[in-house]
This record gives C-alpha cells, structure tokens and sequence, in this order.
C-alpha cells in the first residue's frame, strides 16, 4: 500500500515553517514550495501556536530562537496539539546541548544554520516518510481495537470500562439487570452486549419499548393472546417472553408501563411463567430480563410512581451509565470511531479533526450523549468540504466562542531566558567589563565569553 504523507491523499503535505527572520523565511518557504509542499509560515512563536490550534500539519519547522519563545516550547505546544506532526528544529548555535534537548523535546531531527534548502527539504522528506509509517501503524492500531473491542463498544476512558467489567461478570449469570443512564448513553448497546456474552447468546435477543405502546397492547406484545380475547384478536399469538426463550428480554423505558402492568411483570419475573391475554393457562418461560431506563427508578418508586417490589425486583444487578459529558476522555475515539462509519457508508476517506475542532466536540455538554455525537458526526461527514474538520463545519452548538488573544508567554521563563537577562544585568552592573562581570557571576572569563556567544550576546562571525 501506498503510504501517503498525510493520510488523506491527494493534498500537498503541509508544513509549518516558524522562523522570525522575515527574510529567511520567505526565502526558505518560497523554495519549499517550488518543492511541492503547502507551507505556512509564523512570524513568533505566538503566532506558531495560534496556527497549531487552527489547522493540522504534517510537519513543524521551527527556529531554535524566536522572539518571543523558545523553538522548543513551540514543538511542545505542537506535540500537545497535533502528537502526529513531526518536529523539526533549526538551530543557530548548532551545539550538542541544543541538538539534544531537540531531540528530547521529541524533535524528529535538526539543522544547523545556515540552512542549506536541499537539506531541508531532505530532512522533511524523511520527516514526512516518518510520519506517514506512524499514521500507518496508528491506523492499523486503530483497526485492530475496533475488531477486538468489546462487541463494538467504544471508550478509553476508566467509567466504561468499569460499566464493561461488570457487564462480563453479570452476563455469565441469570440475574436481572437494570441499566440506567440519560438518553443516547447506550443501554440498548449494553443490554446486547450482556445477551452476547450470556450462554444465552444463541437465544434471540428481543427488544420492546415499553413507552411506546398503549397499556392493552403492550400487554398483549409482552404476554401474547389467545384467539377472541378482543376485538381484532382473531387467532392465538405468543407473547415476546416466550419468542424470547432461551434468550434475553429487553424492557426498554420500563418506568413507562403502568401499574396494572408492573404487577404482570412482576409476577412472570417471581414465577418464571406468564399467561396469555384472555387465558387462564399458566406458560413456563425461560427469559432473562435486562431492563432499561433513563428516569431515576429509585425516586418514582419512592414516590409511589413505580412499583417497589418491581424495583427491587428488577435492580438486583444495576448498571448505571454515566453521561458522555462526565467520560471526555471517550470523546475523540467515539468522534473518529463515528467519522469512519460514516465515511464508511457514503464511501469516502475519513475526515481529520482539526485541534480546534476536537477542542470543540471536548468541552460540549452533549445532552443527548453518544447518540447524539453519532448524529452530528453524520451530518459532519455530508456536510464538511475537507479534508480537515474545522470548528467552522461544526453544529453552531458545538463551536467554541471565538478565540482569545493567545497569551503572550511570560518573560524569561526558561532556563536560559533567566541566565540571559542576569549576565546582561551583571555586565551593566560592571560597566560592561567582561573580567568584574566574570568575578561577580563566580565563572571564569573564557565561560563567560562562551557563555555569551551561546546566548547570542557576543558579536558572532557571519557565516558564509
Ligand atoms: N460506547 C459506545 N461505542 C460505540 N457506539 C456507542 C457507544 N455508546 C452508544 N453508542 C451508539 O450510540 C447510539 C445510542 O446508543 P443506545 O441506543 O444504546 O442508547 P440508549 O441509552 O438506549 O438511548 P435511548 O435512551 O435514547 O434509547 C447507538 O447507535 C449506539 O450504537
Ligand atoms: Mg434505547
């Protein structure tokens, strides 16, 4: 298979070039061009980060020194928001200490100034071969999660996998299961997931929502009839319990069913058999109950608006199933898990979240819950031009308010800053007599006048 740079084909691979030599960025990116990438150029490192948060790139080229940051902290920021992006620093001073801390900060390689443009665009090449091998295997990571995750069940995050220890340890049991959660948070998923790993998984798994169907229907539904129980009864029909045999009954919105009703279910949970509508005869039935709600059982049934021996009955092994606004950690696999189903479907490549995008989808309340993701994701899908998501193709609900002023980082905050603006005090102090200053900093005068050439303070030779 053919490795594309950037995963999505067709589009040139896009670099961020960060270099506050106005000069030599022009230069270098006018060159890279001709070359064939897409390059984008920050003027500091503020605007460097801005970029980052806006759009995804393939690579990060960034000068060692800027004005206003140091090239390392922009690869920081860049393996933060964009982990799949490589990192490449072009440092001035082309010594060990700066080559190492690079490759640290998880730089994919370096450069020394002056930049040779072959070089450069060598060093990219090989950048981009690196990181589309990384795309690869994360795809095919990807891939084999998806075939081995739990019957198609996504999350990272600790809440569903507890949710999913216990649905293990109950499924390989008979016990009544009453699962909870908001609307769209995946009980039906779960209700199947628990009839998969049952030994009753060769049975059928039988769904019914209760809130749908008027009280005599459903009864007749649930129970089954016999012939001339009612008008339009016109032959015997066996109830979902006993299609259900051997299987699982799933009692969707069951705080839905009325009380007449609650004390049928109750009866055929305690005694394991029903009767048919307009029948005396009484029906052995083997089901195992999972029910479902969305409502708190527990409060309706304190209030009288449930029956409590049911409750009871029914939550001798609760599940509760936290809503996706308290799980942000599966966010982004479902958001991605979702794009490719419905890439899937219209046959067309997945579409790549933009950091702002992700941001987005991170820190919306998501009141219909993964339902609800699973919609927009569609939508998205149909709608977005690509190849990128921006926050812009996002439901106008989703989007963040429109972005702050990046903070300008804070003022000798590194090592080195503080080191710079401290001799520069002492040579003051003394006058600029580099031997005093040398005395006063306690390091011998040859260090010093390292020193200051490291830090670019000494006056240093052009190079060719
Ligand atoms: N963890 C998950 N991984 C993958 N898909 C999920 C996950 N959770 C939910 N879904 C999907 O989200 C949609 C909603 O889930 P489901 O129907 O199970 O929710 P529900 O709690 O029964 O919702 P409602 O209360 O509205 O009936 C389904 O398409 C389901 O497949
Ligand atoms: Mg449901």
């Amino acid at each position: 298979m053919a490795l594309s740079a950037n995963g999505n084909g067709m589009d040139l691979p896009k670099l961020l070039l960060v270099e506050d030599d106005v000069s030599i960025a022009l230069l270098l990116s006018s060159e890279l061009k001709r070359r064939g990438l897409d390059v984008v150029s920050a003027k500091s490192g503020a605007e460097a980060v801005g970029k980052l948060a806006a759009e995804p790139f393939d690579v990060v080229a960034t000068d060692l020194r800027l004005g206003d940051m140091d090239g390392l902290d922009v690869l920081a920021a860049a393996r933060k928001s964009q982990p799949e992006a490589a990192g490449i620093v072009i440092t001035g001073h082309g010594s060990i200490t700066n080559a190492v801390s690079a490759i640290k900060a998880g730089a994919y390689d370096y450069l020394t100034k002056p930049v040779e443009i072959d070089e450069l665009h060598l060093v990219i090449q090989k950048a981009l071969e690196h990181r589309g091998l990384v795309r690869e295997v994360n795809r095919l990571r990807e891939e084999v999660k998806d075939k081995f995750s739990f019957e198609g069940i996504v999350y990272t995050g600790p809440a569903l996998a507890r949710v999913l220890d216990l649905v293990r340890k109950v499924a390989a049991t008979e016990a009544t299961v009453l699962i909870q959660g908001e609307s769209g948070t995946g009980k039906e998923l779960i209700a199947r997931a628990i009839h998969e790993k049952s030994p009753r998984r060769a049975g059928s798994f039988v769904a019914i929502n209760c809130g749908a169907l008027p009280e005599g229907l459903l009864e007749s539904e649930l129970f089954g009839h016999v012939r001339g129980s009612f008008t339009g009864a016109e032959r015997n029909k066996r109830g979902l319990f006993e299609e259900a045999g051997g299987g699982t009954l799933f009692l969707d919105e069951i705080s839905e069913t009325t009380p007449a009703l609650q004390v049928k279910l109750l009866r055929a949970l305690q005694e394991g058999e029903i009767r048919r509508v307009g029948d005396n005869h009484p029906i052995k039935v083997s089901v195992r109950i999972v029910a479902a709600t969305n409502k708190d059982l527990a409060k309706l049934s304190r209030e009288g608006k449930f029956r409590e021996d049911l409750y009871y009955r029914l939550k001798v092994f609760p599940v509760s199933l936290p809503p996706l606004r308290e799980r942000v950690d599966d966010i982004l696999p479902l958001s991605e898990h979702f794009l490719r189903k419905a890439a899937k479907k219209i046959g067309r490549a997945p579409l790549r979240l933009s950091p702002r995008a992700a941001a987005a989808l991170k820190a919306y309340s998501w009141p219909g819950n993964v339902r609800e993701l699973e919609h927009a994701m569609e939508r998205i899908m149909i709608l977005a031009s690509g190849p990128t998501i921006a926050s812009e193709d996002l439901p106008p609900e989703i989007q963040l308010p429109p972005e702050e002023e990046a903070p300008a980082p804070p003022q000798g905050s590194t090592l080195e800053e503080l080191e710079r603006e401290h001799i520069l005090k002492v040579l003051r102090d003394c006058g600029n007599k580099q031997a005093d200053a040398a005395k006063k900093l306690g390091i011998a005068r040859n260090t010093l006048w390292r020193k200051l050439k490291e830090l670019g303070l000494a006056p240093i030779k052009k190079s060719p």
